[in-house]
């Protein structure tokens, strides 16, 4: 009975899927609780990262009353003036750093507009930068409106150019010191960046990290088949394909020794604008004047420059369904 018994605890779980327990939950307010970046943008950005009081100070980072949502958004008010580095913004990261797990977010709202550059990523806590690697669920420039979702690592992290995924592979080499450091990502569907998602109200986005490899899912608010342990932000999920659908963006981890490219994580928010992506795109955008002159001289332009989260729920393997 008890060989019994252990066959079952033993076997059973290699069959079943992974799922996921709740580790942390942070909404509203408890984003104050991260960290606040005021040094330069290594993407060479027109912004001016400020402090948390400075944020605060300028309404540029609120904690809603009602504590159900928090945004954070660039100045909209001032001109920059050409002797100071660049548009008042925020970037900010959890002081918590996380292995496998899956981070979930339910988002009303992410910065648009011509000259934005906004990025919500997670990147080695210990670093130096690529080293542990960088992984990018939410990025686009000025008037996109799909996503991109990315990594960036240190050399031999490959992706093949076909993979079980909606989105459509833009470049399959995650080494920074290629291709300018592309990296390597995947685009998805419309409506899961900019004015398009904004206008939808928002949605839901997902990335799942393990051995296995890195997943990323996106639902719009009005996607019925986002699943009900997504939406609600339930105590676990169990985020497979039979489960959640086709993934938007598959970085598999044939081709990308898994253990030797990422370590733990912390989460980062951040906008910045013009810079090395949104600068250099900016002339086929169809956007008015240079970069720069419009990131400094148009506050009224940055109204919809911000972010507004709902929420953010950080999910790691439950020991119970350990594969
Ligand atoms: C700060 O921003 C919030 C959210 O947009 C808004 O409700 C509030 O009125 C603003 N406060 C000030 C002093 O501008
Ligand atoms: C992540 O994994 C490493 C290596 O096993 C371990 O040293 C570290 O404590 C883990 N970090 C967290 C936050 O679990
Ligand atoms: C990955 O691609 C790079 C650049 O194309 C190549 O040099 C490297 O050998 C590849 N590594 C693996 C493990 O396939
Ligand atoms: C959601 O609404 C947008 C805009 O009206 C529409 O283009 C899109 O097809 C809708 N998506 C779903 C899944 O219904
Ligand atoms: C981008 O935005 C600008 C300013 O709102 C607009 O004039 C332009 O037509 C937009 N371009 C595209 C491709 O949507």
């Amino acid at each position: 009975m008890l060989a019994l018994i252990l066959f079952l605890c033993l076997s059973v779980p290699a069959l079943a899927s992974q799922s996921y327990s709740i580790e942390d939950t942070y909404i509203g307010r408890d984003f104050f609780e991260w960290d606040w970046y005021t040094g330069s943008d290594p993407t060479h950005g027109i912004v001016e990262y400020v402090d948390k009081a400075t944020a605060m100070d300028f309404n540029l980072s609120v904690g809603k009353s009602s504590d159900t949502s928090f945004l954070m958004r660039a100045d909209n008010v001032n001109n920059v003036p050409p002797a100071d580095p660049g548009r008042k913004s925020v970037r900010i990261s959890s002081q918590r750093a996380y292995n496998d797990s899956v981070a979930v977010i339910d988002l009303w709202h992410m910065p648009q507009g011509c000259g934005t550059w906004p990025a919500w990523w997670t990147v080695s806590q210990k670093g130096p930068w690529p080293q542990g690697s960088e992984i990018d669920i939410i990025e686009g420039v000025n008037n996109n409106t799909r996503n991109l979702g990315s990594l960036h690592t240190t050399p031999n992290c490959n992706m093949t150019q076909t993979r079980k995924q909606r989105g459509q592979t833009v470049s399959t080499v995650c080494d920074t010191s290629a291709n300018y450091n592309q990296g390597c990502g995947v685009e998805f569907k419309p409506n899961s960046y900019g004015l398009d998602f904004n206008a939808n109200g928002g949605g839901w986005f997902a990335m799942l990290r393990s051995s296995r490899g890195i997943y990323m899912w996106f639902w719009a608010r009005n996607d019925s088949n986002v699943p009900p342990e997504v939406s609600q932000g339930l105590s676990t999920v169990n985020p497979d394909e039979s489960n959640w659908g086709v993934p938007d963006a598959a970085f598999p981890t044939d081709e990308c020794d898994y253990v030797s490219h990422f370590n733990e994580h912390s989460i980062v928010f951040d906008l910045t604008f013009c810079g090395d992506w949104a600068g250099s795109a900016y002339s086929g955008s169809g956007c008015p004047s240079t970069c720069e002159d419009y990131v400094r001289n148009n506050p009224s332009m940055f109204d919809e420059a911000y972010w507004e989260i709902s929420w953010l729920r950080m999910y790691t393997p439950n020991p119970d369904t350990a594969v």
